[in-house]
C-alpha cells in the first residue's frame, strides 16, 4: 500500500481559469504560460485543460517538444528565447517563436541558416531589469532584426515587475507602460505586455492597452491569485487546478506541557488531540509553514501544530467532533479542493509559509503520485 498522499490535477478548473483570462482580456489572444512543467501541474495534464489557448509560452525546449508531441500545431513562444546558437535549429524545425532579449541572440540569428524565417518577440526592459533591451538600445535592436532575412515578423513584449501591487500610490505598472509606449508607439507588430495580475486588475482604457494583442496567463490559469491577499480566488472567480491531499496515519492525545515534533516548537497549553498527516517537506509542503497554518480535515478547517518534518506534519483535531472518536484515516486537504465542496486556497497556505502560491505549486515533489481528474 503506497503512502496515502496524492495530488489531483483538475482539468475542468484549468479550462475554467483560461476562460476567465479570456473574459478579462476579450480582445486579446491568450498565451497559456506552461513553464516550469506547467507550474508543477505536469505539462501533459495542463495541456488537456488549456488546449483552447491561442498559444503556449514556456522556457525549455524539451517542454516545447512535449507540446508539439501532444499534437499542438499552433504558436509556442520561448519566453527567454534561445540559450545557445543551436537552439535556433529546433526553433526552425518546430516552428517556435522566441523572445529576443539581448544582442547575442541577434548575432546567432544573423548566422543561422534557415529556410524558415522566424517570428520573434523583441523584449524591452521597461524597468524590471531582468531581461530585455534598455529603452535606448531597443529601436536599434528592432532595426537590426528587421534587416535580417532570417526574421519574418517582429512582435514587441515587456514584463511588469509590480502588476500585482499598488506602488507609491500609482498602479504598479504606469512607469513601465509609459516606457513601453514611448519606445514602441510607432513600431509595427503585435504586442504582449500583461501577466495574470495586469490582465485581471485593470479596467477601461488602460485595459485596452494592456490587453493588446497577447496576454500571458500564468498563475491565474492554475487558480492561483497574483495579488493575494488584496484579492482572493473567489474575488477573481478562479478555481484550484491542483489539490494536495493525504490522510491521518496516527493520532496522539496531548496533555498540557506536551510538545510536538522536532525542536519542540509547539507546546500544548491544554489537553488536545492531534493527528499525524502523511505529508512533509519531501512532498513539497513548505517547511516554513509554522503552527497555525490552515488545513482541512474531512473538509473542516483546522490548523497545523509544530514543525513540518520530512514525511509528516501534525494537525489539531481537538475542535473537530467528527474526528473525536478516532481521526485516524481522515482525509486531509493540504491545499485545493476538499470533500463536500470545501476549498483551501493554496495562497493561504503559501502566506502562512511566507511565500506565494507559485512556489508551492512548482515545488510539488516527484514522489507524490498525480491523478488527473477530468470531471468537475
Ligand atoms: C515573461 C513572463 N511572462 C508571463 C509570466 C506569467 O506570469 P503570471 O504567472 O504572474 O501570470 C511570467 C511568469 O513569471 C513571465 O516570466
Amino acid at each position: 500500500m503506497p503512502r496515502p498522499i496524492e495530488a489531483l490535477i483538475h482539468v475542468p478548473a484549468l479550462a475554467h481559469n483560461l476562460a476567465r483570462a479570456r473574459a478579462s482580456a476579450p480582445d486579446a489572444k491568450v498565451w497559456a504560460v506552461v513553464k516550469a512543467n506547467a507550474y508543477g501541474h505536469g505539462i501533459e495534464h495542463a495541456f488537456e485543460g488549456l488546449r483552447s489557448a491561442d498559444g503556449f509560452a514556456l522556457l525549455d525546449l524539451d517542454e516545447a517538444q512535449a507540446i508539439r508531441r501532444l499534437g499542438w500545431r499552433g504558436p509556442i513562444l520561448l519566453l527567454e528565447g534561445c540559450f545557445e546558437t543551436r537552439d535556433l535549429e529546433l526553433c526552425s524545425r518546430l516552428k517556435l517563436w522566441h523572445a529576443v532579449h539581448c544582442e547575442q541572440q541577434i548575432d546567432w540569428l544573423a548566422m543561422h541558416k534557415t529556410h524558415e524565417p522566424h517570428r520573434v518577440f523583441l523584449k524591452l526592459n521597461s524597468g524590471m531589469n531582468r531581461l530585455g533591451f534598455t529603452p535606448s538600445a531597443f529601436r536599434a535592436a528592432w532595426h537590426r532584426l528587421n534587416a535580417l532575412p532570417q526574421v519574418d515578423e517582429i512582435s514587441l513584449m515587456t514584463h511588469f515587475s509590480d502588476a500585482d501591487a499598488q506602488r507609491l500610490g500609482g498602479d504598479g505598472i504606469a512607469h513601465q507602460l509609459a516606457a513601453f509606449e514611448a519606445i514602441a508607439a510607432d513600431l509595427p507588430g503585435e504586442r504582449s505586455l500583461s501577466n495574470s495580475a495586469a490582465t485581471l486588475r485593470h479596467t477601461g482604457r488602460l485595459k485596452e492597452k494592456l490587453s493588446s494583442d497577447w496576454v500571458r496567463a500564468g498563475i491565474m490559469s492554475y487558480g492561483g491569485v497574483p495579488d493575494f491577499p488584496e484579492h482572493d480566488a473567489a474575488h477573481w472567480d478562479l478555481r484550484p487546478a491542483m489539490t494536495l491531499r493525504s490522510k491521518i496515519i496516527g493520532v496522539q492525545q496531548l496533555q498540557p506541557g506536551d510538545t510536538v515534533g522536532y525542536g519542540s516548537s509547539f507546546t500544548a497549553t491544554q489537553a488536545m488531540r492531534i493527528g499525524i498527516v502523511a505529508c512533509g517537506y519531501a512532498d513539497g509542503y513548505p517547511r516554513h509553514a509554522g503552527s497555525g497554518t490552515p488545513i482541512l480535515v474531512d473538509g473542516q478547517r483546522t490548523t497545523t501544530v509544530g514543525r513540518v518534518s520530512m514525511d509528516m506534519l501534525a494537525v489539531d483535531l481537538t475542535a473537530l467532533p467528527q474526528a473525536e472518536s478516532s481521526g485516524w484515516g481522515s482525509e486531509v486537504t493540504l491545499w485545493g479542493n476538499g470533500p463536500k465542496g470545501s476549498v483551501l486556497p493554496i495562497d493561504e497556505v503559501a502566506r502562512a509559509a511566507g511565500t506565494i502560491g507559485y512556489e508551492l505549486m512548482c515545488a510539488l515533489a516527484r514522489r507524490v503520485p498525480v491523478t488527473v481528474q477530468h470531471l468537475e
